[in-house]
């Protein structure tokens, strides 16, 4: 198969790029090969991914050279960064460069940045209906990614934005599914009164993102925003009853009280909901379940 155009996929062994990683190996048309990046070729994930069928290189997104030497021979490239691990929007901003710079050099004909609005654009620093996070952010795990799109444009990396959303998963990994409430009946917690959110299973993301490689030149230039569905708390609420045999209730709660919670990265999902909220027309357009 020495025909097939080789895709790097960066963050392979995690959420998206696993997504993305099963689905080109997947693929009944097999037109593009993997290349598995991660910094441990000997992870269980990683060891499953050249099992499947992907070539397994070492990458850190934090050394551009490393980055460069995974991009060499490649046509496409999935680029994404790793706010929660850090929670830095900076360090975020500096990864996209090193990635563009690296694209750039290698002659990557096909990037796919996995992006998210610079939330800035719609509430400025100036307007304190939230408040500014780490001195010059309103969404830090967004901003940083949005403010991040133009390096990309202004350095003629030929890419598409992926405008991400919401995983549903992440009602798991940061602990926001139902709880029992005082009386023991599961509640749902949800600061969106009664609007919707755009949510996507994460598995979903790579499926589109591979999507977005076939179709090729034609969506270079172009931000394609997806979800799997637009849901109100209430509506969230409904399925878990279903799924779960037992009634869930949902609570409305302010974004100001989500800010409030004690973990980290509260204030910027806080911010975040408030933003979906506050402009639920564009958040959910944007992601059109429509096509
Ligand atoms: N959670 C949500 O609902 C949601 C929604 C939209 C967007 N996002 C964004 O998605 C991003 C995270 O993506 P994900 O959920 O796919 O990640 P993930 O599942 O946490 O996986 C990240 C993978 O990336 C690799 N990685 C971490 N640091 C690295 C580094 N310095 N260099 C190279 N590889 C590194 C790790 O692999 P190795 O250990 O194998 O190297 C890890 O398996 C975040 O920026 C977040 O803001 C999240």
């Amino acid at each position: 198969m020495a025909d097939k155009k080789i895709i790097a996929v960066f963050g392979a062994t995690g959420a998206q790029g696993g997504g993305l990683a099963r689905a080109i190996i997947a693929d009944p048309e097999q037109r593009f090969s993997v290349r598995a990046v991660t910094r441990d070729a000997s992870s269980a994930k990683a060891r499953e991914l050249s099992r499947l069928g992907a070539e397994v290189v070492v990458a850190d997104i934090d050394d551009e050279q490393s980055i460069q030497r995974a991009l060499h021979g490649t046509y496409g490239a999935f680029f994404i960064t790793f706010f929660w691990d850090h929670l830095s929007p900076e360090r975020e901003t500096a990864e996209a460069r090193s990635f563009a710079v690296a694209a750039r050099a290698s002659d990557v004909e096909h990037a796919i940045w996995s992006t998210l609005e610079d939330s800035r654009r719609w509430v400025p620093l100036s307007d304190d209906r939230m408040p500014t996070l780490q001195g010059k952010y309103k969404v830090p795990h967004m901003d940083g990614k949005g403010e991040a799109d133009r390096l990309f444009s202004d350095l003629g990396v030929p890419t598409t934005f992926l405008l991400t959303s919401f995983y549903w998963e992440s009602l798991i990994h940061f602990g926001l599914g139902p709880k029992p409430g005082a009386d023991g009946q599961p509640v749902f917690v949800w600061p969106m009164g009664d609007k919707k959110a755009p949510g996507i299973a994460s598995e979903d993301i790579g499926r589109c993102a591979l999507g977005v490689f076939k179709q090729g030149p034609a969506l270079i230039g172009k931000t394609i925003g997806i979800a799997g569905e637009h849901l109100t708390g209430a509506q969230m609420a409904e399925t878990f009853t279903k799924v779960l045999g037992r009634e869930v209730r949902h609570e409305v709660v302010t974004p100001r009280a989500f800010r409030a919670l004690r973990f980290p990265g509260a204030a910027s999902l806080g911010n975040m909901f408030q933003f979906q909220r506050d402009f639920e027309d564009y958040c959910c357009a944007a992601r059109s379940v429509a096509s």
